[in-house]
């Protein structure tokens, strides 16, 4: 069995802090920084962007997992790949030439991703799976931290699994959205590969050992 990744969202972590944060998910069992990126039109909610990811490139020594919650995604793939994503995700709702965008991505060097909103079938993804490094499902409505998980995600998940064994592809399924420990292992089971913590890790007390028994039940 191949071994479940954590990613760190760090839209919850402390922006007054943020080197402290990212120290802290260096020296932690996490393997990638999940960045959540919103522009306020395709999402209700406005997050970060390119002069901040600069910033967190410099520091991040584990690579830089970007979800993009924006309309037009194709007019920054180059920016984002200079900035050091290593992976880039798009949502197959503002992508009307999804081929060409994963296309795109890959010619700048980073793995494609295509993220998926809760009332998206999976079976929509069936012409292009076997381009897709990686499918996020989202497990809650995008825009905003904290909210709880949405359990028709197992459903979904399994069906992607199913779609992607059945055309022998390789592509890695990303959960997003109230990732905790009491779903974690379930998640895992059901054939998730990476899992996106974002306030269960930033509001833990013991943010280090959060990471490391959320990577240990996924594990186990
Ligand atoms: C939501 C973002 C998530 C978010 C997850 O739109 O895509 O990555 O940070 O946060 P939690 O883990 O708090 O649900
Ligand atoms: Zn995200």
């Amino acid at each position: 069995m191949t071994e479940k990744l954590i990613a760190p969202s760090l839209l919850a972590a402390d922006f007054g802090n943020l080197q402290r944060d990212i120290e802290m998910v260096n020296g932690s069992a996490a393997d990638w920084f999940h960045i959540d990126i919103m522009d306020g039109v395709f999402v209700p909610n406005i997050s970060y962007g390119m002069p901040v990811l600069e910033a967190i490139s410099k520091h991040a020594a584990k690579p830089l997992d970007v979800h993009l919650m924006i309309v037009e995604p194709d007019r920054y793939i180059k920016k984002f790949a200079k900035l050091g994503a290593q992976n880039l995700t798009v949502h197959f709702e503002a992508c009307t030439h999804l081929h060409r965008s994963l296309q795109a991505i890959k010619t700048e060097g980073m793995k494609a991703g295509v993220a998926i909103n809760p009332h998206t079938n999976v079976d929509l993804l069936k012409d292009v799976i076997k381009d897709i490094d990686i499918v996020l499902i989202m497990s809650v409505n995008p825009g905003f931290g904290g909210q709880s998980f949405i359990e028709n995600t197992y459903k979904k998940i399994k069906q992607l699994k199913e779609l992607i064994l059945q055309n022998n592809a390789a592509t890695l399924i990303e959960i997003d959205g109230g990732v905790s420990d009491k779903n974690a292992l379930e998640l895992a089971k059901a054939g998730a590969d990476v899992l996106v913590a974002g306030s269960f890790v930033f509001k833990a007390e013991n943010q280090i050992g959060t990471i490391k028994n959320l990577k240990q039940l996924a594990n186990s």
